[in-house]
């Protein structure tokens, strides 16, 4: 006889569940007919096949390279690799950055940067804890503070990002009611941001480091910098990090990948660590992996000595600016006469932020969801999702849309269905 026997997932599990990540995928699979500018792919026609068949190739090909490659590496990956890694940080930070003076201890190597997102945040905050985000952020993000039990406040962002006077009142206010003891993380995408394509201004990089250094002032308040589009820069200035301003050296957590610039595949992400974070970081990635894809580690560093790498941030550079240009073009073509339609032109990164009239929503359980999906055969990342669930005030007409995965023609083709769909539902 089989017994009925209950299971009920740990608090954590529980926390994690029905994350807006989760549902994209959903209405992916449910909706595959439909043209996609809501993937936050990268462009599979530009992803390294070759160069990493090759890199892997002369890796193997060595018995005694191919042996140590295939065998464990170490928690924090091994400490040659992770001089390697160091000396791209130099070479991104710029010429007399003290990067290159970091200590290799902290350096961690991870599975993408979403582990180290994971890892810091368990590190960091107990339950009830408080985390301070731009608005928009990155959604995923907000699922990892949901597990860890962080509350999340939105601090105003323009275009120049995360605003440092809306963030130091935000401060002083948390302090003024006598809760600034809960408050242990700034978050900011730094780099043509995911959603909204914006990159943190130069004037304002200095201002957010001093700021968390300034109300670190009974504890710790770290920053972090999620750079993870740092080298999908089309035009503009390029801008130095916020870690390179964080003179103090231990408030900002510095966090790389090489899913943007290579392939999300190799599951290859790099972090800087501030001292006190090294051995908490380290103990959990212990108790996870005890270290990240040894292989993929290699290969990453077998491109990036041999300059391969670079080659192919400029391809990607390239190519992705043309799909940039394509989408914006095709915003201007169908969407410049519907009343009150804006949207922001990024430097970089993969995605353009669309703000439609308060009176269309854009969320799943939208009328305009509901027809671009199913009349105009088209998908977008509603907005809504990349504020925190409980902010009453978050904009509810605003879109993610991603030049990532489709060529200029088929994004041209996606805008026009939209624009499409969105004067339907306006009129309609
Ligand atoms: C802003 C941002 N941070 C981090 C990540 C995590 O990516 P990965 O784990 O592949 O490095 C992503 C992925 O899309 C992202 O958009």
């Amino acid at each position: 006889m089989t017994k009925n026997l209950n299971y009920t997932p740990a608090s954590m599990a529980q926390r994690a569940s029905e994350q807006a990540i989760g549902f994209l995928i959903q209405q992916g699979i449910e909706n595959a007919d439909c043209l996609s500018l809501a993937a936050g792919f990268v462009d599979p026609l530009t992803l390294p096949v070759e160069l990493v068949r090759t890199t892997a190739a002369d890796i193997l090909g060595n018995a005694a390279n191919g042996q140590a490659a295939l065998q464990y590496g170490t928690t924090q990956g091994a400490e040659h690799l992770r001089a390697v890694f160091r000396d791209y940080l130099t070479e991104l930070e710029g010429p007399g950055s003290r990067m290159s003076q970091v200590p290799l201890s902290r350096l961690m190597l991870t599975t993408g940067s979403q582990q180290l997102l994971a890892l810091a945040s368990q590190a960091i905050f107990n339950e009830g804890d408080i985390c301070l985000v731009a608005a928009p952020t990155y959604f995923v993000y907000l699922g990892v503070l949901d597990g860890v039990g962080a509350e999340v406040i939105p601090v105003k962002t323009d275009g120049d990002g995360m605003c440092p006077d809306a963030l130091n009142k935000e401060l002083q206010r948390l302090s003024d009611v006598g809760q600034l003891h809960r408050v242990k993380l700034v978050y900011v995408v730094s780099y043509h941001d995911n959603p909204a394509g914006i990159s943190v201004s130069h004037e304002r990089r200095p201002m957010l480091a001093e700021c968390v250094q300034k109300w670190s002032t009974d504890h710790k308040i770290f920053l972090l910098e999620d750079a993870a589009y740092r080298e999908l820069h089309y035009d503009g200035p390029i801008l130095p990090s916020i870690w390179s301003f964080d003179n103090e050296d231990d408030h900002v957590i510095l966090s790389q990948t090489f899913s943007k610039s290579f392939s999300p595949g190799v599951r290859v992400g790099v972090g800087v660590l501030p001292q006190e974070l090294i051995k908490p970081i380290s103990d959990l990635k212990g108790n996870e992996d005890f270290g990240s894809t040894h292989l993929s580690q290699n290969i990453v560093a077998e491109v990036l000595k041999s300059g391969k790498h670079h080659q192919h941030v400029n391809m990607l550079q390239k190519s992705y600016r043309i799909k940039r240009d394509a989408m914006l073009a095709a915003a201007d073509e169908f969407f410049s006469d519907i009343n009150g339609v804006t949207w922001l032109k990024p430097n970089g990164g993969l995605y353009v932020w669309m703000t439609l009239p308060d009176s269309i929503p854009t969320g799943f359980d939208s009328p305009l969801f509901k027809q671009a999906t199913e009349v105009d055969k088209v998908m977008y990342v509603p907005g809504e999702l990349c504020y925190p669930s409980g902010w009453m005030q978050r904009p509810r007409s605003q879109m993610r849309l991603s030049f990532g995965v489709l060529d200029a023609a088929g994004i041209r083709e996606g805008m026009r269905r939209l624009a499409t769909a969105v004067r339907t539902v306006s009129t309609g």
